[in-house]
Formats: C-alpha cells, sequence, structure tokens
C-alpha cells in the first residue's frame, strides 16, 4: 500500500489516481493514453488537501489519504483551486470522512460547490493574495480566472516553492510509474501536453497570459498541475510551451483536413499536398475529417501556421464533420494562421461556400484563391490547387529567417 504515495517534499505527497477506463473526457475528448487527477496533500500542524479527484475514483483517494495521515489521522482544510468535477467530484466522500474539514476556495468557488452537490457549510473564502499558515508551510492564493473556468486559482506553498497550478501546465495520458518530469519519457506527453492546451484552455489565451504574468515574480521549484506529470526539472520548457501556445505562435507546417464523400476532394488534398513537399515545406500533415476526432486535428492546427481546409458540399451546405470541426475552430478561434480553401460539389454547391464564410469570421489572411471542383478535379481547378499550394509554401518561407 505504501507505495501508492509520491513525496513532492518531506511532508507534501502526490496523492493523485490514474484513470484509465473513462473513454472520454467531458465526454467529449478521447482518451486513448487516460488521464490522471492529481491531488495533494501536505502534512503540517493543520493537514491540507489541495484539490481532490473524479468521483469515479474516490474509494482509492480516500485510502490514499489515509495511506498518509492514519486510519483516525485528521484532514483540516482542502482547497479547491479549480471546481470542475474531475477535480471535486470526491469533495462530498472527504467531507463525510472528515465532516469538519474547512473548504478553501473564492467568491466564484462556493456557489458552483453548493450548486453541483449542495455543499454550503464549513467554507473558508480567500482573495487574491491571501495566505494561510499550515505551521512550517505558507500557503499563498492567486486568483486565474478562466484557466480554465471563472472559480480556477493557484496555490503556492513558498516554503517548499511548489505552485499547485489547477489545469495549467497539465496533461493528457496517466502516470504510469513516473510522476516526475524527470521519471519520464517526455516524448510520451509531447502531443498530448499540446492536445490538453489546445482543446480544454486554449480559448482562454489571454487570461493564460495574464495568469503567467502575475506568477512572474515567483521562485518555482515545482509546477504540481491537476493533470500529467508534477514539472521540477523542465519548468522553464513548460512555461516556454504555455507562453507559445497563450500566444498562438505557430511553426512552419500545413495541416490539410478534408471532408471526401467519394474520394474526389480526397485527391485535391493530395495535389496540394505534394505542391506543399516539392516547394521545400516538410512538415504537411493530411486529416480525414471524417476519421480523425477533431482534438487531434486542433491540436496539430495549435502547431502549424498553415491550414488548408477542403469540403465537398452536402444538401447545399458543406460536409458534416467539416462543419463540426469548423464550428469547434470558430468557438476557440486560434490566431496567426494561414489558410486555403478548396473542394467540390455536384450540383449548387455548398461546401467552399462555408468555407469562405469561415475565413470571414476567423480572420485568417487567405492565401489564393479557393477552388471549387465540379464532380471532380480537372486541368484547370488542378492548376489552381498547385496555385494554393505554392502560395501557402511561399508565405510560410516568408517567415524563415
Ligand atoms: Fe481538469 Fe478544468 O478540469
Amino acid at each position: 500500500m505504501l507505495h501508492q504515495r509520491v513525496k513532492l517534499s518531506e511532508n507534501i505527497y502526490w496523492i493523485g489516481v490514474n484513470d484509465r477506463r473513462t473513454h472520454l473526457f467531458e465526454n467529449q475528448w478521447p482518451l486513448p493514453n487516460g488521464v490522471a487527477y492529481n491531488s495533494y496533500l501536505i502534512c503540517d500542524k493543520k493537514n491540507c488537501l489541495v484539490d481532490t479527484v473524479e468521483m469515479g475514483r474516490m474509494d482509492t483517494y480516500i485510502e490514499k489519504i489515509k495511506e498518509v495521515v492514519g486510519a483516525d489521522g485528521s484532514i483540516d482544510y482542502l482547497i479547491i483551486n479549480h471546481m470542475e468535477p474531475d477535480h471535486s467530484g470526491a469533495v462530498k466522500a472527504v467531507i463525510n470522512e472528515w465532516p469538519s474539514v474547512q473548504i478553501i476556495g473564492n467568491a466564484k468557488t462556493f456557489p458552483m460547490l453548493e450548486g453541483f452537490y449542495g455543499i454550503n457549510k464549513n467554507l473558508l473564502p480567500v482573495d487574491e493574495g491571501d495566505t494561510l499558515d499550515l505551521g512550517e508551510h505558507k500557503l499563498h492564493f492567486y486568483l486565474t480566472p478562466m484557466v480554465h473556468w471563472p472559480e480556477t486559482m493557484m496555490t503556492y506553498e513558498s516554503t517548499r516553492k511548489i505552485l499547485f497550478s489547477a489545469d495549467a501546465f497539465g496533461s493528457f495520458g496517466t502516470l504510469d510509474g513516473g510522476i516526475f518530469d524527470d521519471e519520464i519519457n517526455l516524448d510520451f506527453y509531447e502531443e498530448e501536453l499540446r492536445r490538453y492546451y489546445s482543446n480544454i484552455v486554449g480559448k482562454y489565451g489571454l487570461q493564460v497570459q495574464k495568469a503567467m504574468d502575475k506568477l512572474s515574480g515567483l521562485d518555482i521549484s515545482m509546477i504540481a498541475s491537476t493533470h500529467g506529470p508534477i514539472w521540477r526539472s523542465h519548468i522553464p520548457e513548460i512555461v516556454a510551451k504555455y507562453q507559445k501556445w497563450s500566444r498562438y505562435e505557430t511553426e512552419e507546417g500545413v495541416v490539410i483536413v478534408f471532408g471526401s464523400m467519394y474520394g474526389n476532394t480526397e485527391k485535391m488534398a493530395e495535389i496540394i499536398a505534394r505542391t506543399l513537399s516539392e516547394e521545400g515545406i516538410r512538415d504537411i500533415r493530411i486529416f480525414d475529417s471524417s476519421k480523425t476526432h477533431s482534438s487531434y486535428i486542433i491540436n496539430a492546427i495549435w502547431k502549424y501556421r498553415g491550414v488548408i481546409l477542403g469540403s465537398s458540399a452536402y444538401n447545399g451546405g458543406i460536409f458534416t464533420p467539416m462543419r463540426d470541426l469548423i464550428r469547434e475552430l470558430e468557438h476557440i478561434m486560434p490566431k496567426n494562421h494561414l489558410l486555403g480553401i478548396f473542394g467540390s460539389m455536384s450540383w449548387g454547391g455548398g461546401g467552399v461556400r462555408t468555407l469562405e464564410k469561415f475565413a470571414e469570421t476567423i480572420k485568417w489572411e487567405v492565401v489564393a484563391p479557393p477552388v471549387e471542383a465540379k464532380h471532380s478535379a480537372r486541368e484547370n481547378e488542378i492548376e489552381k490547387l498547385v496555385a494554393i499550394g505554392r502560395e501557402m509554401a511561399r508565405k510560410l518561407k516568408e517567415f524563415r529567417n
């Protein structure tokens, strides 16, 4: 049993759990590599939990807490940095075990706590800059709204210099033995970190920037997120990634996404991709919107500057999976992309027309005139597809040093 707890420092423990069973995070984002719900326990004159875990894991979670504090040990405080149920799901279980626990949150936390769980007692509100002394450990609270919900805050423990960062710096993927960044081959998390950021937090780039500015003066030895590895040896690297992603900084490369019923639009995608390659673009990713979940496509779009979208028409509009993708993009509104548009139709069109409207909404620069083929691309359209590829490559190369 004792192997289940992991020390961050002498009296601070990781007591998180892994979820390899759930298929969809927030019931919509695929979890092929699972996810970890991280919780932490600070043992001192007053024992303090930082966030809990998802409801389905609460028995294991309570066991883990007792493993540290003992069957008769007390929990005096529970900090709720973030109310989303993947972290607040075991709050009721904690209260059942330790009824006098004081729950720490801010003015936006407690209405959610009552709304989700009917909990409205033993609340200890904190505000920006407030502190709490546990004995040896001193806690400082920073409000970081919209990273990822309005009530989200972070807690900094100044004795050990540990930042409990809620969702920020988190990743999809379970912790398979290694808990700290230097215990793990981080290649495993490379894509899942960005997929988590781009799909879960990415809409709030400005708020992420504000939070990072606010925390920039702290001396941090460890970042303990609610998901993924604990950062202690690669803090500058993970902070740099968040700086880059929240500023929508992209790399040279092109994501081509197509929606194709009978293969004609897919053939058009291949022509553009080959042109890009001939023009010297090395990172080209083609996705079939019917097959690949949008979270992977959005993850790739967060990385690469070029985006080329192609769709067949469907009942006078755009092909359904492409409609879903562009709606998601309009919701998140990533910036700093170059756009190409193509597609096919059988009679009245609709796919390319919808993509042109999308371009106006999202305000990405369209690199060349859109191409729409009737039934299938012929010589005239093929020339225009090549022009899209060439123009995209030319504009991308302008960013080279
Ligand atoms: Fe991991 Fe926003 O919850």
